[in-house]
């Protein structure tokens, strides 16, 4: 079967090699690469954080994702029947069920950030950070996120440009905006950075961000340097399973997951390129937090010769990127209804745009009016991001190694690995990637989750 036909199980499936590609980088790179990873390296100290990070992506990371994808592509179905295929009658398909969970949660306060998004595109397009009229940024963004309908409108409509390209499914609807978006994406990013790292001081963000302060680094920072390793590349969500489940039998998936880490640090790198320079360049502290592109950033353009511009085409980058990556979490969902409830793709979509839209509405509104519900002294919009990215993250990319690693074990693993005997890969390869995959990563996520939640 080659990558278009429909699967076996007459499911949609993505189109060509390149379609496949660009939906999981799609996935992959979103808010985590333009909005967390930048101030998360601005807060844990630079360049050696960025090196902790890149050593979990390829140690930990890109074993789970190569996990997920044998659990994907072999079952041929969504995250929790992928678990009923392959252990049935087991008690494997909560895995299934948490990663669903999961991206509920997570949609939801993404839904609430890409609506931000929008916000800050309509604003770049009337040049607001650059006429000094609106020259108290810090103001002008909690103001914003604390006002009642405008954020829950801008959700409402991240939301429902999500489901729209949901609801054309796997081929029609993902595949085709990922593979004119990822593109447009990364150019206008390349373009940013160049401006960026062509100011006059942009020496000091490259050094901060290419030369590593030992002293900086903490227990904190191998935590940091996780959960953004795990938030970035989706990992622990039923993401990959899912997309996974789209792939023909055909496609080289180790090469596919090594494309996908890569392109998803190259575009980290970059956003970091684009925006460290810029903010040393102008004398700001690189540690403002979640802010940083939402504050900083908007001062900068009202500085920066043709900042106008650039402050529209780095907002409409952050739309597109938040976009290609909530499609594939709200398919998570739908994939899993479809399957789970029998329902047609339009209903499975309706469903989840539904359940979506209202607790997204909670989460914008804990930043204003309701501010005061807590639980464990957490906003419903802070728990909802450390439940999934911190917790539910954790335990689904602790699951699926296990299962791969254990349950699935070395003949299925290396069967899927070469396509059933019809790719070569080395010994050692399937040897060290066993060990990583039934030892280190497991190690690493338990260790790293005991440090967290005591
Ligand atoms: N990887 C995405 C980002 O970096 O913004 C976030 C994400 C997408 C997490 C899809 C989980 C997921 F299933």
């Amino acid at each position: 079967m080659k990558s278009g036909e429909p699967s076996h199980t007459g499911r949609d499936a993505f189109g060509s090699s390149f379609g496949v590609l660009v939906a999981l980088a799609g996935s992959a790179v979103g808010l985590g690469n333009l909005w967390r990873f930048p101030y998360l390296v601005g807060e844990n100290g630079g360049a050696a954080f960025i090196l902790i990070y890149l050593g979990f992506v390829f140690l930990v990371g890109l074993p789970i994702l190569l996990s997920e994808f044998i659990i994907g592509r072999r079952s041929q179905a969504a995250a929790r029947g992928a678990f009923k295929v392959l252990a049935p009658g087991s008690r494997w398909s909560i895995a299934g069920v948490l990663a669903v969970l999961c991206c509920t949660l997570i949609l939801s306060f993404y839904s609430v950030v890409g609506g931000w998004g929008i916000e800050y595109l309509l604003k770049a397009l009337r040049f607001d950070f650059t006429s000094g009229k609106d020259a108290a940024f810090s103001t002008l963004f909690t103001s914003f996120t604390a006002s009642s309908w405008k954020p829950l409108l801008c959700h409402t409509v991240f939301l429902a440009a999500t489901a729209l390209i949901v609801v054309f499914g796997v081929k029609n609807g993902i595949e085709k905006f990922s593979k004119v978006m990822m593109p447009v994406l990364f150019v206008i990013m390349l373009g940013i950075a160049v401006r960026s790292l062509t100011l006059p001081d942009a020496g000091a963000g490259i050094d901060y961000l290419f030369r590593p302060d030992w002293s900086k680094v903490s227990a904190d920072t191998f935590l940091a340097a996780l959960g953004q390793a795990f938030f970035s590349l989706s990992l622990g969500s039923g993401m990959v399973i899912t997309y996974g489940s789209y792939v023909s039998r055909k496609e080289n998936i180790v090469a596919l997951s090594a494309k996908t880490a890569v392109a998803d640090t190259l575009f980290a790198l970059i956003a970091g390129c684009a925006i460290m320079p810029a903010v040393f360049a102008f004398g700001i502290s690189p540690g403002e937090g979640p802010g940083l592109v939402f504050i900083t950033l908007p001062y900068i353009f009202g500085q920066l010769p043709l900042g106008g511009f650039i402050a529209i085409l780095f907002f409409l980058a952050l739309l597109l990127a938040a976009l290609t990556s909530s499609i594939s979490v709200m398919e998570v969902i739908v994939a899993f209804c479809i399957e789970e409830f029998k329902l047609r793709r339009r209903a499975a979509v309706a469903l989840c745009f539904a359940v979506l839209w209202v607790l997204g509405c909670l989460c914008s509104l804990s930043m204003g009016l309701l501010g005061d519900w807590k639980v464990f002294g957490k906003t419903i919009f802070d728990l909802f991001d450390f439940v999934s990215a911190n917790v539910l993250m954790l335990v689904g990319g602790l699951l699926v190694v296990l299962f791969a690693g254990w349950k699935l074990g070395r003949k299925v693993v290396h069967d899927e690995l070469t396509n059933s005997g019809a790719l070569r890969i080395p010994e050692w390869f399937l040897d060290t990637l066993l060990f990583l995959i039934r030892y280190l990563a497991p190690a690493a996520i338990a260790v790293i989750a005991i440090f967290q939640w005591i």
